[in-house]
């Protein structure tokens, strides 16, 4: 059996040449916890991949270039090729937002988005989001995390609504966020500190690279 695991509730095994995704979530209930068979499948392809091809891309304002299938989950490549864990993985089916990040400066799911389809295409991770970020400052000031998990997707969402839309409403905040969800029920602190984040100014580097 070997096994690569990823930090915070995420690991990856193959168990007798069976590859297996397996994902804890912050709560502690048999009920949450699932296997995926749809991305056991993808992190066996990610795992076998003997490579030709090269995809490149720019990551947090690297160039980055790897050697994987080009249907391979951008998520996958962030998380174990390139090693920028802040992305979560979540549903792995784009419907909780987790695994947001900015792909050519919109919100995207990394989870269901072929890193093929990134090819010369600019990528935000969180940890492409300086700390000094009013969105992060923000986040820190209301205390949004409870146990973290869905908080970089919730935050890239949050900056790529206040880029567009600086001074938000509720209605507006709503809609925006309304694709990440969050099991510990922030939602209303998530609210405050995107208020909070779009009175101050940008922060001097608080732009994404
Ligand atoms: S993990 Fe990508 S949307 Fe849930
Ligand atoms: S899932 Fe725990 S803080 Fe959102």
């Amino acid at each position: 059996m070997s096994v690569f695991q990823s930090n915070n509730n995420y690991d990856f095994s193959v168990v007798k040449g069976r590859p297996q995704a397996r994902v804890s979530w912050g709560c502690q209930s048999d009920k949450l916890r699932y296997t995926s068979k749809t991305h056991a499948e993808n992190v066996g392809k990610f795992l076998t991949y003997t490579g030709a091809e090269m995809i490149v891309f720019t990551v947090n304002g690297k160039v980055r270039r790897v050697d994987v299938s080009p249907d391979t989950p951008l998520l996958w490549v962030l998380r174990e090729k390139l090693e920028l864990v802040g992305t979560k993985f979540g549903c792995g089916e784009g419907l909780c937002g987790a695994c947001t990040v900015h792909i050519d400066g919109t919100p995207q799911r990394s989870c269901i988005t072929p890193v093929g389809d990134v090819q010369g295409k600019k990528v935000t991770t969180i940890e492409g989001i300086p700390e000094k970020h009013p969105v992060k400052q923000a986040w820190l000031a209301q205390e949004v995390s409870q146990c973290g998990y869905c908080q970089p997707g919730q935050i890239m969402s949050a900056v790529a609504l206040l880029e567009k839309k600086p001074h938000p409403t509720d209605t507006d905040i709503d809609s925006a966020m309304s694709g990440n969800l969050c099991r510990c029920g922030t939602y209303g602190r998530i609210r405050r500190a995107i208020h909070a984040a779009g009175v101050k100014p940008a922060a001097k580097g608080g732009k994404k690279p």
